[in-house]
């Protein structure tokens, strides 16, 4: 069952704007509220430019708003913490750490023990299939494997809440697809909190609770929609398209 009551992550009025050094005032995002519940997987979707990163390096602790406030587990957003872990729309690995200590970062600076973090670090090379890849530096992998490098070191401090923007953007296809299973997987099974960017409107109504859509400049909440579907879902049900047209109506 989905909590929606405890609010994990509470979006509150919201409004950011960019100063340049020239002094020069973009509006990225306008008076944007909404929650994300306990175990909830929400999604973000909206054109390109509408402040989806914006919000979610907001809630990463990266960004603050200029009026507004985030609020994770009914507490200020200050800066990053192990409570949230992030996937980057560029997949931001260490290039000199090879993969397996890329996802050992984390739990390396939590004193998780050598033989103990090793082992969970192994297992989630497995997950996101990089098995024999684990001692290569970022360089010598593709950018789909980096991007998976990326999304296992994110789980690797088993953090409450996962925020990722277009984490399986760089993938082909098949992977994606494999991808967005695993992540459906691992939700079930650790029940996080996920908030997710994507571009793709069948990635978000295949894994989501509930979409978030954006209009653009400046970014403002144009719509949300609740996806009442049984997981797993079928991509070509008559269902699935309805909702597909509901939420494509709504970006463009
Ligand atoms: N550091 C910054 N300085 C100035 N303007 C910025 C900055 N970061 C973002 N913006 C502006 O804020 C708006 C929202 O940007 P953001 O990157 O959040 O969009 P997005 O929805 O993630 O787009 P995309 O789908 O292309 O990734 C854009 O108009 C962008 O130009
Ligand atoms: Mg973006």
């Amino acid at each position: 069952m989905t909590d929606t009551a405890t609010p994990r992550i509470v979006i509150d009025h919201v409004t950011k704007e960019f100063v340049s050094r020239e002094g020069e005032r973009a509006l990225a995002l306008a008076d944007v509220s909404f929650n994300v519940g306990a175990n909830e997987f929400v999604s973000i979707v909206g054109r390109s430019g509408c402040g989806k990163t914006t919000l979610l390096n907001m809630v990463a602790g990266l960004l603050k708003p200029s009026s507004g406030r985030v609020l994770v587990n009914n507490r200020p957003v200050e800066k990053p913490g192990p409570d949230r872990g992030m996937v980057f729309q560029q997949a931001a690995l260490f290039p000199w750490l090879t993969a397996i200590d890329n996802i050992e970062f984390g739990p390396r600076n939590q004193g998780v023990p050598k033989a103990e973090r090793r082992r969970q670090a192994q297992a989630l090379i497995e997950l996101v299939r990089l098995s024999g890849f684990e001692n290569k530096y970022p360089h010598e992998l593709s950018g789909g494997m980096q991007q998976r490098v990326a999304i296992a070191r994110a789980l690797a401090t088993d953090p409450e809440i996962l925020l990722m923007d277009e984490p399986f953007g760089a993938l082909d296809e098949l992977t994606r697809s494999q991808m967005q299973d695993e992540l459906l997987r691992i939700w079930e099974a650790s029940r996080k909190t996920v908030l997710l960017v994507t571009h793709s409107i069948f990635e978000a109504l295949f894994l989501s609770d509930r979409i978030i859509i954006l209009s653009p400049h400046p970014g403002r909440l144009r719509k949300e929609v609740k996806v009442d579907l049984p997981r797993p879902r079928q991509r070509t049900s008559k269902e699935f398209l309805e909702y597909y047209e509901e939420v494509h109506n709504a970006i463009f």
